[in-house]
């Protein structure tokens, strides 16, 4: 049988644009059924299957009415006429028959399609693995963090039609930049347009729930040859608790629903906050803080693009993509076993190595490598003969760390990611604590080393200090270089950069 066709249908364009098509359609058809039957982890075919696939094949269906526009007009050069449908004709009545039967299957498919577009361009693998070396450090942090399970799109992504469109957007930009390779390294912070609300951390965590009490243990290991041991227990005053003295609310006191901590801030980063007003909800009392009297006068307009109103994220912001400092992942890979306690001025060695910059990640195992074994053939031959299994542990447990929280190709460590929950690295707590910001009655925003958390223990198994029940103890500097006024008057990050120390 001869399947006969309008005229204008028979140009070379719109058989292509149609062979083109349909073989797309097959091949979806095909991939769609392999990934279903095959499950594991399809990265990237889930990218051809509902991405690239259709967009060749609508390309390939758009072909053929341009065809026949050509061709129509290439034929009647003078019209300008309209195509005519005659059902009598034969031609006319298979190419309706076509079209009704492409449409119904290609309005089915699309919607099953859209659906799935939907799902996998949502899904953690499309968002984390598919650009694998540009979001390589955000998605290896993320799963290390207590959210490897929460979806990336949870957070960064807000529910709605609204925001669907806006995340795809933004998307569509995303991989021009990488196709053209103009993407920034690293990937600016804070986030604009996909950054997480409120809302967002409160599905999961509201204050209400939050525990009143937090224990943290830290182990330091010192810079010193025998690597010192040195302990901190801190009960962290995470949410409200209620004594016979009164009523304290803890650290989430700014997000309880009846105070409103607004600042302003004068770098991108949100590090610098010369200016803090803190309104009553309840009774409307307000109360400004700043950094000088002159600033304290000021009345910023309500929506002045750096005034900002405290929520979860500028105290959480680096929830699942928080890059360790070496000081940090050092100190846990010696309490862990992973690098050997043993092996003499290993802590001091190993911060110094994380400190240089170095230009590729296939590089890291060499570089430390290298740098471990020519200190110890140097400093500690006897070690490096007699044993030289220690110095391999110590070299793999630091690169198992390093890998993990430094990422040269995309420049992203600690230091490019400030996290503003402390203060020891970055400012954080103490960008408005800082007994720096004073209101027109002379009262600061509380540095007391008590107000945040109690210290419960210090000291190390020669000598431990032990608080009484509800007590915390005067803070005693770790090591024996650092005098009481020196981290009393200062701050932190005076000294504290997350290698040296
Ligand atoms: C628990 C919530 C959460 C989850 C889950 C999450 N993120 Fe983030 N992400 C954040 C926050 C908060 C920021 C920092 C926002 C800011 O400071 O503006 C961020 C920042 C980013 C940035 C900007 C660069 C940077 O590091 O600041 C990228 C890229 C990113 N996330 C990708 C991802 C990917 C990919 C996933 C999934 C593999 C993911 N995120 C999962 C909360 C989340
Ligand atoms: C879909 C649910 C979900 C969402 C959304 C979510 N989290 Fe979580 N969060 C969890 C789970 C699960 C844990 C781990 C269990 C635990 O530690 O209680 C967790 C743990 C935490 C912890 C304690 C552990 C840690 O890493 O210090 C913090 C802080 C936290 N989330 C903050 C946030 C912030 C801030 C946001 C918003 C950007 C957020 N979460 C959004 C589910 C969620
Ligand atoms: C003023 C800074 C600050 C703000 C604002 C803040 N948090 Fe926290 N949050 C902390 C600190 C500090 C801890 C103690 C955790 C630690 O030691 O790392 C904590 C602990 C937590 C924990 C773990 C402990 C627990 O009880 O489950 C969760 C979850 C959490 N915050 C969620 C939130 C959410 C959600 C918001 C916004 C509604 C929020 N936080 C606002 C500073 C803050
Ligand atoms: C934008 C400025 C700002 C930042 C950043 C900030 N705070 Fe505050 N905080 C305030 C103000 C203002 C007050 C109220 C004045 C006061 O009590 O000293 C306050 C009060 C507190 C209180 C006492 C609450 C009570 O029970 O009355 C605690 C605890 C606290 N903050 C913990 C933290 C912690 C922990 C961080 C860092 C994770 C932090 N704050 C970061 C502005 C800030
Ligand atoms: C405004 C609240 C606040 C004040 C005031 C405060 N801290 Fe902290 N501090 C924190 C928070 C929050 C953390 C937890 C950081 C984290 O979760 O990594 C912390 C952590 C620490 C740690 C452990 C650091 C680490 O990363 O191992 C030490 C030690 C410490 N504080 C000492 C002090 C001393 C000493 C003072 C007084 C000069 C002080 N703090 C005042 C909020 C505060
Ligand atoms: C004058 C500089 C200086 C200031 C200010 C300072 N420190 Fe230190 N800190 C040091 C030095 C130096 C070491 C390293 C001692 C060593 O390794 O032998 C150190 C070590 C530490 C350690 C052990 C860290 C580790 O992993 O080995 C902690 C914890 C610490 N400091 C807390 C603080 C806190 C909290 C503050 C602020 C309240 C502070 N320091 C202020 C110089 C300083």
């Amino acid at each position: 049988m001869k399947l006969e066709l309008p005229n204008s249908a028979k140009n070379w364009f719109s058989i292509a644009g149609f062979m083109i098509a349909v073989v797309s359609f097959s091949m979806i058809v095909f991939l769609f059924v392999i990934s279903t039957f095959f499950s594991g982890t399809h990265i990237y075919l889930g990218l051809i299957i509902y991405i690239i696939l259709p967009m060749v094949m609508i390309a390939g269906l758009i072909m053929v009415p341009i065809g026949m526009f050509w061709a129509r007009k290439h034929r009647q050069a003078s019209g300008s006429e309209l195509p005519v449908l005659d059902l009598n004709l034969r031609q006319h009545r298979n190419a309706l028959f076509i079209f009704l039967v492409g449409t119904t299957i290609l309005v089915f498919s699309s919607a099953v399609g859209s659906y799935e577009a939907y799902h996998y361009t949502e899904s953690v693998s499309f968002c984390g693995q598919v650009c694998h070396q540009v979001m390589q450090p955000e998605f290896e942090s993320y799963q290390h963090s207590s959210h490897a399970r929460v979806a990336c799109a949870e957070c960064h992504i807000g529910s709605g039609a609204d925001w669907y469109v806006k995340a795809k957007i933004s998307g569509l930009h995303q991989v021009y930049a990488v196709l053209l390779d103009t993407f920034p390294r690293p990937i600016p912070t804070p986030i604009t347009n996909l950054r997480p609300a409120r809302e967002t951390c409160e599905q999961c965590h509201w204050p209400k729930k939050f525990y009143p009490r937090e224990e943290r243990l830290e182990q330091y290991f010192l810079g010193d040859e025998e690597n010192s041991q040195w302990d901190v227990m801190l009960s962290m005053k995470v949410g409200p608790v209620h004594k016979s003295s009164g009523f304290s609310e803890g650290i989430h006191w700014h997000v309880d629903p009846n105070n409103k901590v607004e600042y302003i801030y004068t770098d991108e980063r949100r590090q610098e906050i010369p200016w803090v007003r803190y309104t009553n909800l309840k009774t409307g009392e307000v109360t400004v803080y700043s950094a000088s009297d002159s600033l304290r006068e000021i009345e910023p307009a309500a929506d002045a693009a750096n005034l900002r109103t405290m929520d979860c994220l500028d105290c959480h912001n680096r929830p699942a993509h928080d890059y360790k400092s070496p000081r940090y992942f050092i100190n846990h890979a010696i309490s862990e076993g992973s690098i050997p306690k043993e092996l003499p001025g290993i802590k001091a060695l190993a911060r110094e190595i994380c400190e240089e910059e170095i230009s590729s990640s296939d590089s890291i195992y060499s570089f430390i490598k290298s740098r471990i074994d020519s200190f110890y053939n140097e400093e500690y031959p006897e070690i490096a003969e007699e044993n030289p299994g220690l110095i391999r542990k110590a070299t793999e447990g630091l690169y198992e760390a390093y890998r993990v929280n430094i990422f040269p190709d995309m420049k992203a460590r600690w230091d490019a990611y400030p996290n503003n929950i402390g203060h020891l690295e970055f400012n954080g707590c103490f960008r408005c604590h800082d007994d720096g910001h004073t209101d027109s009655a002379g009262e600061t925003i509380s540095r007391d080393c008590n107000v945040c958390h109690l210290i419960k223990v210090q000291g190390n198994e020669n000598a431990y200090q032990t608080a009484s029940a509800f007590e915390g103890l005067k803070f005693v500097h770790p090591g024996d270089e650092v005098d009481e006024e020196d981290w009393q008057e200062g701050l932190c990050t005076d000294c504290h950069t997350g290698t040296d120390p």
